[in-house]
């Protein structure tokens, strides 16, 4: 089974094959084209602008995919496509060329949950690509699942394939958003999490303590509460009040308070996703843990995981824990490996607010 994954909720035009093995998945190309670059000037993604690149990059990003994976269109099985969560305009691209490329080239089509794709890159065990290291054993179940990423927090426990529940998400912003926004108070290029993730690596994470909110969703998360102590903390540190315009709190703080800052949300945000990882293992007992989203490649979050869990955790490779083709693949894989249904091709509609 060969599966061509196409993804473009974002600002990541992506594509990539995986092929199922004797254990596990096989990754045979991931092509990623961002619209990054075009976005930073704005300290955001500008969904037009990330609409338009999509376009562009489209059918480039999946011929580049089938020929690094050294595939025709007569070796492919099945294409797989993120239909939601997402931006609209986004979404859009991705799903209308899956669709005219399975009426055309006469292949099923499979409808994929991108926050699900997330979790499911970490059943790829096998990579003939360069550069990306896989992880060595696939996940067993039950599977706890844990969502990192600038749209979604959740934690989600799977008995089987797509046999799950989920258990809490955050109640407002999502850790990777958390991140993005406390880059943006330090005066951090973008994107923010990865400056974030840096810098704190640099600090001391005890320097300033930050609160953790209380929820009553036992496995539920916040973390605007830690985001808005953030900036206080940085008004407090530059002697302003809450009227200072918050983008120029940055040239007023030295590098060793933003160091300390971006240590201390680190520490902060990351023991509020572990807290609860650790009490849905004590509660649920799973055989396995897999980290998904653009936030597993902090290494805060690996650091405190490692320390509380008494299993031992094993990642995506760095480059498939961001938006990527290849999760979206791995997923079509497992479906379509499954006899799920596919998907009608002239009618598949995108889902903006897709959950799990
Ligand atoms: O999964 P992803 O690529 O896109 C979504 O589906 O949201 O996640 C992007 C998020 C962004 O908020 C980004 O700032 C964050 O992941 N991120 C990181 C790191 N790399 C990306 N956050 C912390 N540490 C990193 N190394
Ligand atoms: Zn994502």
């Amino acid at each position: 089974m060969t599966i061509l994954g196409i993804e473009s909720s974002c600002d990541e035009t992506a594509a990539g094959v995986v092929r199922n093995g004797d254990d596990g998945l096989t990754l045979l190309s991931s092509v990623v084209s961002s619209s990054m670059d075009l976005h930073a000037k704005y300290g955001g993604v500008i969904p037009e602008i990330a609409a338009r690149s999509h376009i562009e990059a489209i059918m480039p990003v999946i011929q580049q995919a089938l020929d690094d994976a050294g595939c025709t269109w007569d070796d492919i099985d099945g294409i797989a496509v993120t239909q939601g969560a997402g931006l609209i305009g986004s979404l859009l691209i991705g799903v209308l060329a899956a669709r005219t490329l399975a009426i055309a080239k006469k292949k099923p089509l499979y409808a994929i949950n991108h926050v699900e794709a997330h979790l499911y890159v970490n059943f790829i065990t096998e990579s003939k690509v360069e550069n990306i290291q896989p992880r060595s054993t696939q996940p067993e179940f039950p599977m706890l699942g844990v969502i990192v990423s600038g749209g979604h927090s959740q934690l989600v426990y799977f008995k089987d394939h797509f046999d799950y529940t989920l258990l809490g998400q955050t109640q407002d912003d999502a850790i990777g958003e958390a991140y993005d926004k406390v880059a943006k108070v330090l005066g951090l290029p973008y994107p923010g999490g990865v400056s974030v993730s840096r810098l704190a690596e640099t600090g001391n994470e005890a320097a300033y303590p930050l609160p953790k909110a209380r929820m009553s969703g036992k496995y539920d998360f916040s973390f605007s509460g830690v985001k808005t102590a953030v900036l206080r903390l940085a008004q407090e540190l530059a002697g302003k009040d809450h009227s200072f315009p918050s983008f120029e709190l940055a040239a007023l703080l030295s590098d060793a308070q933003k160091a300390d800052i971006a240590a201390s949300f680190a520490f902060t945000a990351c023991e509020t996703i572990v807290d609860k990882v650790r009490l849905a293992y004590d509660e649920f007992q799973p055989k396995s843990i897999v980290i998904g989203g653009g936030v597993a490649a902090d290494r805060e979050l690996r650091r405190q995981l490692a320390e509380r869990l008494p299993l031992a955790l094993e990642y995506p490779a760095m480059k498939l824990c961001g938006d990527n083709g290849a999760m979206v693949a791995a997923l079509g894989c497992f479906k379509a490996m499954r006899g799920a249904d596919p998907a009608d091709p002239y009618t598949l509609e995108v889902m903006p607010n897709l959950s799990m």
